[in-house]
């Protein structure tokens, strides 16, 4: 399941085929290991507005170097640039002037993120304007960056200045590799206030993270990455997967339950088994997906069917039982897995793509309605190397891999790091999220 394109372009003969045939040429992206830095390197932050001083002290508690200026010569990780003080489009053109001098002084893999304000939370219909402008800046300096590098925008409400820091920690470390051009909103809807972490090494120490499939693919390092935070992981998935999951769940010596979550009883034996043995739980991940594509016009029902439940009505149900009993805890996530297919839509894909569609939905509906500073996100992978998307024909394979900023495809990793934010006890008021783990791909952008 490697991208053999990538290793050839890697080779000097391959180099020289890019080189002269102007083909695309993926850079090894970085990805975070622990003990590392968050951020290698220095990070400049620009702007000013009711975010700057607070984005200096997040970074300093945060263990990451920063400056204010910038020094000619210099090679810079990572750029922040404080919006919010832009209340009119003739003054964006601080962004320019910020900038335009930096672009050639970054490393490899940087990092850029532009903080503005929800446009829909702006005092005056200039300052929305103004706002609201950000968004084409963020998402064309993303296709711009190259290198292996990511731009992304985070709206802060007023009130949620205090809240950035596990956002920060995770759009400028590499941790958010394959993370570009997305627009996350912290504050938009719930509380405006975030729990101190207290442990960054160990973010999720004391929690209990509920994972179904994790047997394998994007599921199993999403165990893993819970599990790196300190989270114990409660694995789910079928029966047939019962020896994949016991190999991967002794490992992070969490418990598991083997059942179909399409199962009418599946939400009150999770229930069951969450109240008896974790007394309750803490982080729900509906990472179980599947597909069976067909164009509508040969689409059976029990396919359209099958994919609807599992995707779809499986996470609703099982949701709703644990609210239900109160078996979510305070300060608990609740995380879907939707798709790009939910956001373009996809040939073959109507099932799917409705499902996943759907589960964009679902966080709508509930971020408005969750007490106690439960909160409700989702991923929306792209094209990610599993055996889901290994058994993509060739030529839609590599098209897929090649349609984005970063000219490759995405590890589950990247996919379970995004989920590990959202997951952080600091992400509080990351709520009604739905960030897509795509690499800036060019389908529904
Ligand atoms: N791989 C990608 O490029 C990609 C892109 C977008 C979204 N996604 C989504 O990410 C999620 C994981 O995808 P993946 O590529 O790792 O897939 P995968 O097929 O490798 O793994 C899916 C897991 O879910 C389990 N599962 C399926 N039906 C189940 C059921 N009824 N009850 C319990 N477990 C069940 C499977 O046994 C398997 O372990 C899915 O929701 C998928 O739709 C994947």
């Amino acid at each position: 399941m490697s991208d053999r394109y990538q290793s050839f372009t890697a080779s000097p003969i391959g180099q020289l085929f890019v080189k002269n045939l102007g083909l695309p040429s993926p850079v090894k992206l970085d990805r975070w290991t622990p003990g590392a830095p968050l951020v290698d390197g220095t990070v400049v932050v620009g702007g000013e507005g009711r975010l700057t001083e607070g984005v200096v002290a997040t970074l300093d508690g945060l263990g990451v170097a920063s400056t204010r200026k910038a020094e000619e010569g210099e090679k810079y990780k990572g750029l922040v640039f404080d919006a919010t003080g832009l209340k009119t489009a003739e003054e964006l053109v601080a962004l320019q002037q910020f900038f335009t001098p930096l672009m050639r002084s970054l490393k490899t893999c940087a990092r850029v993120v532009v903080l503005g304000t929800n446009p829909t939370q702006t005092e005056t219909a200039e300052e929305r304007i103004a706002q609201r402008a950000l968004e084409g800046f963020t998402r064309s300096l993303g296709k711009e960056i190259g290198k292996g590098g990511t731009v992304n925008l985070v709206y802060v409400a007023p009130g949620a200045e205090s809240t950035l820091d596990s956002t920060l920690a995770f759009f400028l470390s590499p941790k958010s590799a394959y993370v570009s051009g997305q627009v996350a909103r912290l504050g938009a809807t719930g509380t405006k206030k975030a729990a101190k972490v207290a442990d960054q090494e160990k973010p999720l120490a004391g929690k209990v993270a509920i994972v179904t499939g994790a047997s394998r693919g994007i599921g199993e390092q999403i165990a893993r990455v819970l599990h790196r935070d300190g989270a114990t992981v409660l694995g789910i998935d079928v029966p047939q997967a019962a020896s994949e999951l016991t190999s991967v769940i002794k490992e992070l010596d969490g418990d598991l339950l083997t059942l179909d979550i399409t199962a009418k009883d599946a939400p009150q034996r999770i229930a069951h088994h969450v109240k008896e043995k974790h007394g309750g739980v803490d982080i729900v991940v509906h990472n179980a997906g599947i597909t069976r594509d067909k164009k509508l016009a040969n689409m059976a029902e029990d396919r359209w069917d099958s994919v609807i439940n599992v995707n779809l009505v499986a996470p609703e149900r099982i949701t709703r039982e644990l609210l239900d009993q109160g078996l979510v805890n305070k300060n608990g996530r609740i995380i879907g897995v939707s798709s790009i297919a939910g956001i373009a839509g996809n040939v073959g894909q109507t099932n799917y793509a409705a499902s996943k569609a759907g589960v964009i939905g679902f966080v709508d509906a509930l971020a408005g309605d969750l007490k106690n500073d439960i909160t409700v996100n989702a991923v929306a992978p792209g094209f990610i190397i599993t055996q889901m998307t290994a058994a993509v024909p060739f030529a839609t394979r590599e098209v897929g891999q090649r349609m984005n900023a970063m000219s490759q495809g995405g590890l589950p990793v990247d996919v379970a790091e995004a989920i590990a934010w959202y997951a952080s006890p600091g992400s509080t008021a990351v709520n009604g999220n739905v960030v897509r783990v795509c690499g800036q791909m060019m389908l529904g952008a």
